[in-house]
C-alpha cells in the first residue's frame, strides 16, 4: 500500500518527506497521450470502461513525479443512473438532454445502488490501488457536491451565471432542497463505495458555488454538504478534502464543514486563507492555472510566492487553484513539481 506518502503522512500530522504535490485535472487534454487515447475513445466509454479509465489515471504518472493519481471520471456521469441524458459533446462541455423542470422531475429521480451505477469506477480504483506505479501514490476518489450538481442538472450543461438554477432556488424551494437531498443519499453512497474500493482520500468538487452570496450559501445549501460529509463519515474514515472556486466570502463559514482538507483557489493568499479558517484545516492549492501558460520567471516566482506564504509546511498540498486547462506545456508541470520538491523542509 502506500507507506512513506507525504500527502498521507501530512493527513497523520507528520512531517513530510517533501512537500506534496499534484494537479486537479492531471490527466487530460493537454497530454497527447490522452488525446491519442479520446481519438478512439468517447469520454463516457473512457469513463465505462474500467482498463481506460485506469490507463487514463495513469498517464501523468508515467511523466511526472507526482504524490498523488485521481480516478479519472467526472462529477456528472454518476447522474447517468438517476435517469438524466448525459453526453461529453465535443468542442462545449458536457451536456444533459432532460433538464430538470418541474418538482415531478426530481421526484422521478432514482436513487442508483453506486455498486451497480459505476461499476467501472470502482472496479478501476481497486485495480489501480494494487498497481505499481501507485505504490507511493496517494489515491483520490472524488465526487461533485449537491449543491453544483443540481445546478448542472437544470441549467442543461455549462452556465455563466446560474439564472435558470438561480430562479428555480427562489421560486421553488422545497424542490431545490429535496433534489439536493436525493443527491446527498447517492453521493453518500458513492464516495464511501470509492472508499470502500480502495480510494485513500475523497474530494468533494463545488465549482459553481461561487455563484452564490454568503445568505444564500447558509440557507440553501450549507445543510446538505454538512450532511453529505457527515453521512461519508459515517461509512469511512477517509480524509475528506472540499473544494469550490471564487468562494472567498464563505471560508469563515467553512469552519462548520467536518473535513480534513480545504482547497484553495488562485484568488485568496494561503496565509489569508489560513487566518479565515483559524488555521483548522490543511489547505491544498492554489497556483493559478494559467500561470503555467507565463514566461519562466513568471512562473517561478508564482509557485515561490504560494511556497513562501505557506509558513508551516507540515500542513499544506501543493496544487493548482483550479484544473489544468488544455494546451497547458507540458514542460510547465515538470518545472513546477521540480520547484516544489527542491523546496527544503
Ligand atoms: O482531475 C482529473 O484528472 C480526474 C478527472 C476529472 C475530470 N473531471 C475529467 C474530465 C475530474 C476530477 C473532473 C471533475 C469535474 N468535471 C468538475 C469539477 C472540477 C472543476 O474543474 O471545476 C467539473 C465542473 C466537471 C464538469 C466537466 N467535465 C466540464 C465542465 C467538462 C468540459 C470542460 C473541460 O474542462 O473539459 C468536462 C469534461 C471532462 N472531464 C474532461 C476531462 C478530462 C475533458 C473531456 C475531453 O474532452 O476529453
Amino acid at each position: 500500500m502506500t507507506n512513506d506518502n507525504p500527502i498521507l503522512s501530512v493527513l497523520k500530522g507528520e512531517k513530510p518527506s517533501r512537500i506534496p504535490v499534484w494537479f486537479m485535472r492531471q490527466a487530460g487534454r493537454y497530454l497527447p497521450e490522452y488525446l491519442e487515447l479520446r481519438s478512439k475513445h468517447t469520454m463516457l466509454e473512457a469513463i465505462q470502461t474500467a482498463e481506460l479509465a485506469e490507463e487514463i489515471t495513469l498517464q501523468p504518472l508515467r511523466r511526472f513525479d507526482l504524490d498523488a493519481s485521481i480516478i479519472f471520471a467526472d462529477i456528472l456521469n454518476p447522474l447517468i443512473a438517476m435517469g438524466i441524458e448525459l453526453d461529453f459533446v465535443k468542442g462545449s462541455g458536457p451536456q444533459i438532454f432532460n433538464p430538470l423542470k418541474t418538482k415531478e422531475d426530481v421526484d422521478k429521480l432514482i436513487i442508483p445502488d453506486p455498486y451497480k451505477s459505476v461499476p467501472a469506477t470502482l472496479k478501476a480504483i481497486s485495480n489501480l490501488r494494487k498497481h505499481e506505479l501507485l505504490n507511493n501514490k496517494a489515491l483520490f476518489g472524488f465526487a461533485g457536491a449537491p449543491f453544483t450538481l443540481s445546478a448542472y442538472m437544470i441549467e442543461g450543461g455549462g452556465s455563466s451565471k446560474l439564472h435558470l438554477t438561480k430562479k428555480w432556488m427562489y421560486s421553488n424551494k422545497k424542490a431545490f432542497m429535496e433534489l439536493q437531498e436525493k443527491l446527498v443519499e447517492y453521493l453518500s453512497q458513492y464516495l464511501i463505495a470509492q472508499a470502500e474500493a480502495g480510494a485513500d482520500i475523497l474530494q468533494i468538487f463545488d465549482s459553481w458555488l461561487g455563484f452564490l452570496g454568503q445568505s444564500d450559501y447558509e440557507e440553501y445549501v450549507e445543510e446538505h454538504l454538512v450532511s453529505l460529509i457527515s453521512k461519508v463519515r459515517a461509512g469511512t474514515d477517509k480524509p475528506i478534502v472540499f473544494f469550490a472556486t471564487g468562494v472567498s466570502a464563505l471560508f469563515p463559514k467553512f469552519k462548520n464543514l467536518d473535513i480534513q482538507v480545504l482547497g484553495v483557489d488562485w484568488r485568496l493568499n494561503i496565509e489569508t486563507a489560513k487566518q479565515m479558517t483559524d488555521s483548522k484545516f490543511i489547505l491544498q492549492g492554489n497556483l493559478d492555472p494559467l500561470h503555467l501558460f507565463a514566461s519562466q520567471e513568471k512562473l517561478e516566482s508564482e509557485v515561490k510566492n504560494v511556497l513562501e506564504s505557506v509558513s508551516d509546511f507540515n500542513s499544506f498540498i501543493f496544487n493548482l487553484g483550479h484544473g489544468i486547462i488544455p494546451e497547458t506545456p507540458v514542460a510547465s508541470i515538470s518545472k513546477v513539481i521540480d520547484l516544489v520538491h527542491s523546496k527544503e523542509l
